[in-house]
């Protein structure tokens, strides 16, 4: 992307580039789903290079740009997935916790949801807690995509850099959608965090800030058809001071 090309948008016109770029670009966010089977088809280089090259025209506080990332691909990956799986199978680090134990309802509500759908579609019951255990370990696999990613920024940044690195990580998962890329963003990483330390050597002073799996979805797996539903527009946002229409 060349910064000075003009952009194709007018503010002033719904002109064919601008509806087209709409079209494109809804169908896009809309097509991005959280993917856990991929086939064996390798990434190039080039094009995890390109997705980044997109991703870091993502937004951030007084322009910081507090995200890290260590792509792997081949060797890289399995060494940092043995590792992982040594410690997952130890079951010796803490767990992290991905939610305060007083969780709004409604977060609630969805997080049993997608409970049930994604151990439905496993055929895992719900009192099986080995199972769960198992697959909770095909993160470290990155659920046997060819590109692992791993996200880490500077401990020292708070929340406002977070929420910068969140708009980092939808950008790039954009951008891997646009080039028929699929991917799944996880925090599930972040409980082996001193593992993930040591293998990629990072200096003192990082954290993990989550791991993406990134390849070609296997079209056919029922895993990656879960259908997460989505709030309506009136249950996360009022409008006040607007004119009808
Ligand atoms: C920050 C973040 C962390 C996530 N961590 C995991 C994870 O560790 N393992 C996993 O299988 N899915 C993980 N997910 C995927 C979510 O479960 C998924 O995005 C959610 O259920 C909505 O489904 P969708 O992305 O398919 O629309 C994570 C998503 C986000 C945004």
């Amino acid at each position: 992307m060349n910064l000075a090309d003009p952009p194709p948008f007018r503010n002033d016109a719904d002109t064919p580039t601008q509806a087209e770029a709409r079209r494109v670009m809804d169908a896009v966010v809309k097509s991005r789903t959280a993917v856990r089977a991929f086939l064996p088809r390798p990434v190039p280089r080039s094009m995890v290079m390109d997705i980044l090259d997109v991703a870091r025209f993502a937004p951030s506080n007084s322009n910081t740009q507090p995200w890290f990332v260590h792509a792997l691909q081949g060797d890289a990956k399995q060494r940092l997935t043995e590792a992982l799986m040594r410690s997952h199978e130890s079951d010796e680090l803490p767990a992290s916790r991905h939610f305060p134990s007083d969780l709004p309802p409604s977060c609630k509500d969805r997080q049993a949801d997608f409970g049930t759908r994604y151990y439905r579609t496993l055929g895992i019951d719900r009192d099986d807690a080995t199972g769960r255990y198992r697959q909770t370990g095909r993160n470290y696999r990155f659920f046997d995509a060819p590109v692992g990613l791993i996200f880490s920024i500077d401990s020292r940044l708070t929340r406002h850099s977070w929420l910068d690195f969140g708009l980092f990580l939808q950008t790039l998962m954009l951008a891997a959608r646009s080039r028929g890329l699929d991917t799944c963003p996880q925090v599930s990483f972040v409980r082996h965090e001193p593992v993930i330390l040591d293998a990629l050597q990072l200096p003192a002073g990082r954290t993990i800030a989550c791991g993406m799996s990134m390849g070609y979805a296997a079209p056919d797996a029922a895993l990656n058809r879960l259908d997460m539903p989505r709030a309506a527009v009136d249950e996360f946002a009022s409008f006040l001071g607007f004119d009808e229409g």
